[in-house]
């Protein structure tokens, strides 16, 4: 069995992880549904568990097309770096390649997908625990206080779908274990599916960017359902593109009829526009001034500690 179609990571049926949810030997609709019906049913009994800690180690961001995913991530890696806290960013969108000039970085890491067998162990991604410096150049990119790596891009007609890559995913949110003052972050590919894949699932917090559109905040209503299913608990809405408080309090208000708690907001702004659309990146003193007081608000949240 393919390690990847283990939901809860066991490497084969019966070992010490496996839950017998018979998902992988499942072979009508009816036979998956209960499955997933027992695996939704552990990940709720084993919520507390796996997050007693409320430290915030394993960001996945998330949302609608276009609503600032992106954009966020790199926004909220420069204001953490301001506060003293390294991120290890994973971009995990298959099709969109400029998270890194938003970073600031010199250039695109070379997709992990990509990783040969010259000096690289075949077994790679199923190393446990795996920590940001077993990421070498060109593998990873660093920039301050900021390191990324990407999943993989498909660049190819009939180059294949992009599950291969979410199992990448998947494997390497498992199997990260944040180093002290270090938080790790999540570009997600944009929509739901990745919850229906369960990608997120060793993720502790999802921040959703919801953008003034009605859509954006349907979907954010789907993204708590889909992460509380997967026993995140900590789901949070930062409204972005807002243009007044018009707008804001129509979002907010919208977002609490959903029970979406939210986290903060981010203006409509010219210059990260403008940045966004000349491939420039976000120097951290910006992130710090754009996004600084968000950050902090999550910190604070999770009640840790900062420098500023
Ligand atoms: N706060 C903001 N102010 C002004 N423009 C913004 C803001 N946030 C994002 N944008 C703009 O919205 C567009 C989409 O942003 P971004 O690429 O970050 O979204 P995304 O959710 O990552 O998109 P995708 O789903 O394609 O990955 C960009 O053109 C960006 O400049
Ligand atoms: S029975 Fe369920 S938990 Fe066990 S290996 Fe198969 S999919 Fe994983
Ligand atoms: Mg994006």
């Amino acid at each position: 069995m393919g390690l990847f179609h283990c939901p809860v990571g066991a490497v084969m049926k019966g070992d010490e992880e496996c839950i017998n949810c018979e998902l992988c030997s499942a072979s009508t609709k009816e036979e998956r549904i209960r499955s997933t019906q027992i695996i939704r049913e552990w990940l709720q009994e084993t919520e507390k568990e796996r997050n007693k800690n409320i430290t915030i180690f394993k960001i996945a961001i998330c949302g609608k097309g276009g609503s600032g995913k992106s954009t966020l991530t790199a926004l909220l890696a420069g204001a953490l770096e301001q506060l003293g806290y390294a991120t290890f960013i994973i971009d995990s969108d298959s099709s969109n390649g400029g998270l890194w000039k938003k970073l600031g970085m010199d250039g695109p890491p070379k997709p992990l997908s990509q990783i040969d067998e010259k000096g690289v162990d075949g077994d790679w991604f199923n190393r446990s625990p795996m920590i940001s410096t077993n990421f070498v150049e060109p593998y990873v990119k660093n920039q301050g206080l900021k390191s990324l790596v990407s999943i993989g891009k498909i660049e190819d007609p009939l180059e294949g779908d992009a599950r291969e890559m979410g199992d990448y995913a998947k494997e390497i949110i498992r199997h990260m274990v944040p180093l002290d003052k270090e938080i790790i972050l999540v570009d997600q590919e944009a929509g739901v599916e990745s919850f229906g894949r369960g990608i997120e699932i060793l993720c502790d917090t999802v921040l959703i960017p919801v953008e003034p559109s009605d859509e954006s905040m349907e979907l954010a209503g789907k993204i708590k359902y889909m992460a509380g299913g997967l026993g995140i608990c900590r789901v949070r809405a930062v409204l972005n593109k807002v243009e007044d408080e018009e707008q804001e309090e129509y979002l907010q208000e919208a977002l609490s009829q959903m029970d979406v708690r939210f986290l903060g907001t981010l203006s409509n702004q010219k210059e990260v526009r403008l940045r966004n659309m000349r491939g420039q990146g976000f120097s951290s003193e910006f992130c710090y001034e754009t996004a600084g007081t968000l950050a902090r608000m999550m910190l604070d949240e999770a009640q840790m500690k900062y420098k500023k």
